[in-house]
């Protein structure tokens, strides 16, 4: 696989958020977010750890960028911490932030690396989690407000935009499993808060469209490749269940400007779907977008039937399918459990591009975590990581050569950080992390990655010329 394999201006980039690199999580008039108030949650998260100081990311921005710069990246995509911008959800802008930004912003640019930044991942102003949080319709104003001022203030150094990231995970493992933050258990009330977010795509993507036109906006949805574990119509209906909620209830709705209704009725939403989601907001949430990032992991094979060992579990986050089962296929799996299927990669670029003809698709993150281990010489080999990313480079690639609008691939992640409710016991990073001392080292894996982006032999020439 070589970088001219994929066309010219394919762009390759790698991704991070920012709760989950940055620390410094009271500097500066940051606010607090539900991921802070969560975190501190006895048993929320597995190692008990928090977002601070992460990967203090804050402090240690411009070895960070010159790390990217140095692995050869085109792109790096980064979220906004909203927190950092108003620290209660709502109000002028707070300068030091905007400031945090503009610096990583242009620090990218000086380096030739071009800065992608997402709106929201995840780290909603407590405040406004007091207020309902996404179960609330104003959060979904607060956001656009808060979307506005960024790109007012950040416009002339950043055109890429993607309001959302996956916000699948934010409603229903926020809202319905109460895995992630704000980690409440809310039924199928989840779905509510799914259209609050997706409505404050639409109400951003209005006014970033309003305050700077040239803008390329986009949202940024993960998909699975869904299939069912037999032909029985039992398991293709659980399949069917599970592709609804996890994809065609955020695909519909953005590239189509409908809500799956066979959905709406595995959730018994229909009727609140009726009153409040009117064709108003749906107009707004299936205006034009310039591009859509998909989150690619891996696939799902689910049968009929509840799992075995559902009830010690937290609640479903397939609220209204329970009687679902995800069965393992005895395919290798990463070190989360997810099974490694390349070529599901290429089933969702499909079924994109089915819904928008032609729209330009970015996987805007992809990776994989293992328990990596640094040798005595403080190398870390990680064949497993290098495997999976390269084999995900060539589904690119297929996936171009079978016609489909595919324009580029950030992997997931820059460098090791804080995995959500797996704290830092899970390593998805191409550069590792000893968070005891914070030095990074680039993986194996970041090597052959710089390899792929400048040609053979580019990762140790890199290397030697840092060492003098
Ligand atoms: C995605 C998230 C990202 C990271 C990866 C592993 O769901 O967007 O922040 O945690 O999974």
């Amino acid at each position: 696989m070589r970088r001219s394999d994929l066309p010219a201006g394919f762009v390759l980039g790698t991704a991070t958020a920012a709760y989950q690199i940055e620390g410094a999580t009271q500097e500066d008039g940051r606010g607090a977010s539900i991921w802070d108030a969560f975190a501190r949650v006895p048993g929320a998260i597995a190692d008990g750890t928090t977002g601070e100081p992460a990967d203090d990311h804050y402090h240690r921005m411009p070895e960070d960028v010159a790390l990217i710069a140095d692995l050869g990246f085109d792109a790096y995509r980064f979220s906004i911490a909203w927190p950092r911008i108003q620290a209660d959800g709502t109000g002028p802008a707070n300068p030091a932030g905007i400031d945090f930004y503009r610096r990583l912003a242009e620090s990218l640019l000086e380096r030739g690396v071009t800065p992608w930044a997402t709106l929201y991942h995840w780290d909603l102003p407590q405040a406004l989690e007091e207020r309902g949080g996404w179960l609330e319709r104003d959060a979904a104003s607060r956001f656009a407000d808060y979307a506005a001022q960024v790109t007012d203030q950040l416009g002339d150094v950043i055109t890429d935009w993607i309001t959302l990231n996956e916000p699948w995970c934010s409603s229903f493992l926020g809202y319905a499993s109460g895995v992630h933050a704000p980690g409440r258990n809310t039924g199928a009330r989840s779905a509510q808060a799914a259209h609050h977010l997706l409505l404050g795509h639409g109400l951003g993507l209005e006014a970033i469209r309003a305050t700077q036109p040239e803008a390329r906006v986009g949202t940024t949805l993960n998909l699975y490749s869904v299939r069912p574990a037999s032909d029985s119509e039992a398991d293709r209906d659980a399949a069917r269940r599970i592709d609804g909620l996890s994809n065609r209830f955020f695909l519909d709705p953005v590239l189509r400007g409908t809500y799956p209704e066979d959905v709406l009725d595995d959730l018994g939403q229909a009727s609140w779907f009726a009153e409040h989601a009117p064709s108003d907001d749906l107009r707004r949430i299936s205006a034009p977008i310039d591009f859509l990032g998909i989150n690619y992991y891996s696939r799902h094979t689910v049968a009929a039937g509840a799992e075995s060992d559902a009830v010690d579990g937290p609640p479903s986050a397939y609220p209204g399918s329970e009687d679902v089962r995800f069965v393992r296929t005895g395919a290798p799996v990463t070190e989360m459990g997810w099974e490694i299927h390349p070529d599901g990669m290429v089933d969702v670029l499909r079924q994109a591009n089915e819904l928008a003809p032609g729209l330009p698709l970015y996987i805007t993150e992809n990776g994989a975590a293992y328990a990596d281990q640094v040798d005595a010489a403080g190398e870390i080999a990680d064949p497993e990581r290098t495997a999976y990313l390269q084999t995900h480079v060539e589904a690119c690639r297929s996936a171009v050569d079978s016609g489909l609008p595919l324009a580029g691939y950030f992997i997931w992640s820059l460098m090791d950080n804080f995995e959500w409710a797996w704290g830092y016991s899970r390593r998805f990073g191409i550069v590792h992390v000893d968070y005891e001392t914070q030095r990074r080292t680039v993986k194996h894996s970041g090597r052959w990655v710089t390899d792929l982006l400048r040609g053979e032999g580019a990762a140790e020439a890199a290397a030697q010329l840092r060492e003098g």
